[in-house]
């Protein structure tokens, strides 16, 4: 059997040297081990990292401090008296509670705020008209009544300005101020300062 001409092509193949090449140039060892030791502590921590549950990681807020206060969970927390008072006393007896100085009389260690709850109930909810000592100063100025205002939310500010500034008195609680308002419910005008205070039923 004779061997067919080689072609052309391939004598020039035989005839030539081979391309050179590289060679095998392996990663060196180290570099390997360093980098399967991250991938391994990179899988490991992804492992070991809590998500979600745990309020120290990331800015340490839980999902209940992103909600509105009114829709944050339980119902003592539902409204703010600090952001009530803001809103409806501020005004007049000033966000530090101290009032101005023969105007409006300070609440800030104030007897009647740190007195008998039913008084400081009937204070807001029918206000004053006449003439009433506070730590030692006689004011004769018109306290507005807050009737229109729900139990709960008189309940808060009540429990606030008893809190603030120093103030240390027992909170009070809703159901204080529905009996209260059932008590006084036939009031139509505000009381005639603090001795109508004391004394009216
Ligand atoms: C328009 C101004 C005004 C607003 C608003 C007002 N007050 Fe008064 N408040 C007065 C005045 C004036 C008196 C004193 C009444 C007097 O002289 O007869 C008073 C008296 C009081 C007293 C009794 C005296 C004392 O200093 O402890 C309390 C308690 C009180 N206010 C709480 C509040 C709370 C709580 C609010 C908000 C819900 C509020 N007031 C909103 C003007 C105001």
């Amino acid at each position: 059997m004779t061997r067919p001409e080689t072609p052309k092509a391939n004598r020039a193949l035989q005839r030539e040297h081979a391309d050179p090449d590289e060679g095998e140039r392996p990663l060196p060892w180290f570099l390997v081990m360093f980098l399967g030791a991250m991938a391994m502590w990179g899988a490991f921590y992804i492992y070991a990292t809590p998500s979600g549950e745990l309020s120290e990681y990331g800015d340490q807020r839980t999902v209940a401090a992103l909600r509105p206060p009114d829709q944050a969970a339980g119902s003592a927390a539902k409204i703010d008296g600090r952001q009530v008072f803001g809103a409806r006393c501020a005004a007049c007896h000033q966000v530090t509670g101290l009032g101005v100085p023969g105007v409006f009389p300070p609440l800030a260690g104030s007897e009647w705020v740190l007195g008998d709850e039913k008084v400081v109930i009937r204070i807001l909810l029918h206000g004053i008209a006449g003439e009433i000592e506070v730590k030692g100063a006689r004011y004769n100025g018109a306290m507005p009544a807050f009737k229109a205002v729900g139990d709960e939310e008189l309940a808060a500010v009540m429990s606030y300005i008893r809190s603030d500034w120093g103030n240390q008195a027992p909170r009070i609680v809703a159901r204080s101020v529905a009996e209260g308002r059932e008590a006084t419910k036939d009031r139509t005008e505000p009381f005639k300062g603090g001795q109508d205070l004391k004394t009216a039923p």
